[in-house]
């Protein structure tokens, strides 16, 4: 992954102001579940953006309140209320990129799949309505369970006749965002400088965590080495049990997504050399998605990256993931069938 300073630039609220001359775009975002925990900071985070011009907000409830508050703000892209269904297809019309967090939240003792039942056909729906409306935009899919809601918007799309899998991606940012995190505090370094690659999948033993890529290069003890990989696998369920039933994370997932949205405009917009870690269509394992790092472009994935070398350990954790990842899958693609 590239962390290089224009990169830095784009995830820093200040640095992004000072950018506004120089990388200014005409992009429309639409954020679909703008209303909620994610929804909310995450449009925040996209108004500040030089890189967005239009900034349509769409949920089932409280958008007229988000757009007009976040309107206000004296940054240049245009911000649009719209509630319902009837008015789903004037948020996506035009749209370069949709981000979807929209559905529930897990609550303490839950797993992401037990969000499958009320989440699945949310995102189906959102997604053939993109589909029809804005078939050429790239799609964030935030939505738990990534590993099946991903696999549903394919199989969207493939119904639909405009399936490209270079556009359909599965936002594990928070992934790699708490693998830096967690590693520059346990290694006392400059958290700024750190980059774990993040593979697998997005639940539990489907997070991988590849320590033996952190870059900088550090040597992790036999007992850093489960500690950490384990923390970042549960990290979301840490979230989810400080907060004690009011949902899970949200405004690290915020920046999270804003970070692979801006990343994503920036390939859309010529810059080259823009690496994110994402849940894609696969053939690197026998698990038909993987997450790893992905090189965008103008159009989309511009290559996947793959994930090198692997150390012993996480050879393992590859192999322990396969099974959930496998299943997590075919219920997606089962369920559109
Ligand atoms: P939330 O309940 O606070 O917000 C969800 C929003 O979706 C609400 O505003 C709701 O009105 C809206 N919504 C529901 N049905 C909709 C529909 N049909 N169309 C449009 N909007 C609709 O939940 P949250 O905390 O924002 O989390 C949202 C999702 O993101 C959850 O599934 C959660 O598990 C997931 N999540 C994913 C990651 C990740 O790393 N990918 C991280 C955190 C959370
Ligand atoms: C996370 O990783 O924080 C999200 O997937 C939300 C959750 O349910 O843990």
């Amino acid at each position: 992954m590239l962390k290089n300073g224009i990169q830095r630039c784009l995830l820093g609220a200040q640095l992004m102001k000072s950018f506004s001359t120089s990388c200014q775009a005409d992009s429309k975002v639409a954020v679909l579940g703008a209303s909620g925990g994610i929804g909310q900071p995450l449009s925040l985070l996209l108004k500040e953006s030089p890189l967005i011009s239009q900034l349509a907000l769409y949920d089932i409830a409280h958008t007229p309140g988000v757009a007009a508050d976040l309107s206000h703000i004296e940054t240049r892209a245009n911000v649009t209320g719209y509630l319902g269904n009837d008015q789903l297809g004037d948020a996506l019309k035009g749209s370069d990129v949709v981000l979807i967090p929209a559905g529930v939240p897990r609550k303490p003792g839950m797993s992401r799949d037990d969000l499958f039942s009320t989440n699945a056909s949310i995102v189906r729906d959102l997604c053939k309505a993109a589909a029809e409306t804005c078939p050429q935009a790239m799609l964030g899919i935030i939505t738990n369970p990534v590993n099946s809601t991903v696999p549903i918007a394919s199989e969207v799309y493939k119904q639909a006749g405009c399936y490209d899998p270079s556009k359909i991606f599965g936002v594990t940012t928070l992934d790699v965002v708490r693998a830096n995190t967690f590693v520059a505090q346990a290694k006392s370094l400059d958290v700024s400088t750190v980059n774990v690659p993040v593979i697998g999948g997005h639940a539990g033993v489907t997070i991988i965590p590849l320590l033996s890529q952190t870059a900088p290069k550090v040597s992790f003890t036999e007992d850093e080495l489960p500690s950490l990989t384990e923390r970042i696998q549960n990290a979301g369920t840490e979230v989810v049990e400080a907060k004690a039933g009011a949902g899970s994370a949200t405004l690290s997932m915020a920046f999270a997504a804003a970070r692979f949205c801006f990343s994503l405009l920036q390939a859309i917009n010529g810059k080259e050399g823009v690496v994110e870690c994402a849940f894609v269509r696969s053939d690197l394992t026998e698990s038909p998605y993987f997450a790893n790092p992905i090189l965008l472009g103008k159009t989309g994935m511009a290559k996947n990256l793959g994930f090198g070398e692997l150390s012993d350990f996480e050879k393992q954790r590859v192999e322990e993931a396969m099974g959930e990842l496998k299943s997590s899958i075919k219920k997606g693609e089962d369920f559109v069938a």
